[in-house]
């Protein structure tokens, strides 16, 4: 079905002259201008610290645009040159009531009365917006229009701290009209999953515990810490990229097939499958789990300094950088079936892929071919990034008068069809968000179901005790292979697709 227009709306951002919104939220305005998604009733009314006028904003955006390489093309483009008259900007204390008297004077004069809130501001301030928001009046929907409310990660902290902001948001509004982003779920790969597998039998009749062994999440980066110490070293790799990004895809994975495409009923799928993530006692964490910082070194022919050494983290952190994982999801067709996440900066690859390793053939049954002998089992690859793809691997008969069995791939790589490169990623977000859809944003109980499935690995790292070391540029620390060959497998190898297809 084609995208059809969004409906008239003013999307107020707070934190207007931050980096998300420059970097990710004015391109994809532009992007979903230029298809012709967004039309001329379409406004931005930018909320920011620094005071100024609306031509502060637009000078201040231009400038970004015009300076960022890959986001050059865009300065010129005639959707920026429509979209920069219907821009306009607040400057103020966004704890402050005259902010918020002023945003609902502007929302009367500008647009339609249609209003979606983006809180691209740090977790702090979500509550003191939103309470504002309420206070104001300003989340009412009245006469047919619609406010919405959208919010970034991190969505708390842990179980409590979620619980606590997702009850002191509701009391505001309802959920019906919050949409919590998680940018993995505007990733193209992300939202083929459900495609790759509610589209094709040959893939959902085998998806269950009868014929999957195991199935291996991985998101894996280059990129060190560098100048975010701050924030990671409070946070760390679990927080940071578990119960969010790893666990949609998980879920994407995992899930029941929904009763329809409709946006609850994927949602409730979502969070039946969360929700059955087996929580572990502490010593099923203990043993179910790997945790490691990088050291010093070089990755790529950079320097890479240690964590503990970071700009603005102690010397003394027991943060993580790396984390592996093996969890359950006790439901009928997961039981037995472990599911190895892992996730770290500063690794060999930049690689985010879901590895789904068959069972064995009962036994090789060939000609002149010893029948005790194991084939590789079949594995499904979903590549999210970079290289957005799928891959089957499969055992074949080599040419020639003898049997014998070699390993293949078949191999599909989005980019050999699709022109899909010049998406931020965000423009299904943004564009879903307006339109009403909240298939891909989260619900209040798929959230806190996350953190109480992560909860007890928290628990048992308050206790103290460090991080494993790993070399930059290593895939991660010892135990983390370990995790794998207690149970006689091992980690799928990083990059190994793109290797093979440079070849
Ligand atoms: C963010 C994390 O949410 O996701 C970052 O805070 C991480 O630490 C990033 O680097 C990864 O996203 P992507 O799209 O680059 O894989």
């Amino acid at each position: 079905m084609d995208a059809f227009p969004a409906p008239p709306v003013t999307l107020v951002i707070f934190g207007a002259t931050g980096d998300l919104t420059r970097r990710l939220l004015v391109p994809s305005i532009i992007n979903l201008t230029r298809s012709d998604l967004l039309r001329d009733d379409f406004h931005i009314l930018g909320v920011g610290i620094e005071p100024g006028d609306d031509e502060f904003l637009v000078a201040k955006l231009d400038e970004f645009i015009s300076a960022t390489e890959n986001l050059k093309p865009l300065s010129t483009d005639q959707a920026w040159l429509r979209l920069k008259t219907r821009i306009s900007y607040v400057g103020g204390d966004f704890t402050k009531d005259d902010v918020f008297t002023e945003i609902g004077n502007r929302l009367a004069i500008v647009g339609s009365g249609n209003a979606a809130f983006y809180l691209a501001v740090p977790p702090q301030f979500f509550c003191p917006v939103v309470e504002k928001l309420g206070k104001h009046g300003l989340l009412k929907e009245t006469d047919g229009t619609f406010r919405r409310l959208a919010i970034e990660k991190p969505f708390g902290t842990d179980l409590v701290s979620a619980r606590a902001l997702n009850k002191q948001i509701l009391d505001v509004v309802s959920e019906g009209q919050i949409y919590r982003l998680d940018h993995f779920l505007g990733k193209e790969t992300v939202q083929n999953i459900m495609t790759a597998r509610f589209a094709n039998m040959m893939i959902e009749a085998l998806w269950n515990n009868n014929y999957i062994d195991h199935v291996q999440i991985t998101a894996a980066e280059t990129v060190d810490v560098g100048t975010r110490g701050k924030f990671y070293g409070a946070t760390g790799a679990l927080r940071d990229m578990v119960p969010n990004h790893l666990f949609q895809l998980l879920a994407m994975v995992a899930m029941e097939p929904p009763n329809s495409f409709d946006a609850e009923a994927i949602r409730n799928e979502k969070s039946k499958l969360l929700q059955a993530l087996r929580i572990y006692t502490p010593q099923e964490a203990e043993l179910h789990h790997a945790r490691g910082a990088y050291t010093s070194g070089t990755l790529n022919g950079v320097p890479i300094v240690a964590f503990p050494e970071t700009r603005d983290v102690d010397p003394d952190t027991q943060t993580e950088t790396f984390v592996a994982l093996k969890l359950y999801a006790d439901t009928w067709r997961w039981a037995g079936v472990p599911f190895y996440l892992r996730t770290g900066k500063a690794m060999t690859a930049r690689d985010t892929e879901i590895v789904v390793t068959f069972r064995q053939v009962p036994f090789a049954q060939f000609r002149e071919t010893d029948v005790k002998r194991h084939l590789p089992p079949n594995r499904l690859v979903i590549r999210v990034q970079p290289d957005e793809g799928l891959s089957m691997e499969m055992s074949i008969k080599s040419p020639g008068l003898s049997v014998d069995t070699v390993p293949v791939s078949l191999d599909f790589n989005y980019a050999d069809q699709f022109d899909i490169g010049k998406m931020t990623g965000y423009e299904s977000l943004l564009y879903e968000m307006f339109v009403g859809d909240q298939t891909l944003f989260q619900r209040a109980d798929g959230i806190e179901a996350g953190w109480a499935a992560v909860q007890p690995f928290l628990d048992l790292w308050a206790k103290g005790g460090k991080p494993a070391s790993y070399a930059p540029g290593s895939m991660g620390p010892e135990s983390a292979d370990d995790l794998m060959e207690r149970d006689g497998r091992h980690w799928y190898d990083l990059g190994v697709l793109r290797r093979h297809r440079r070849q």
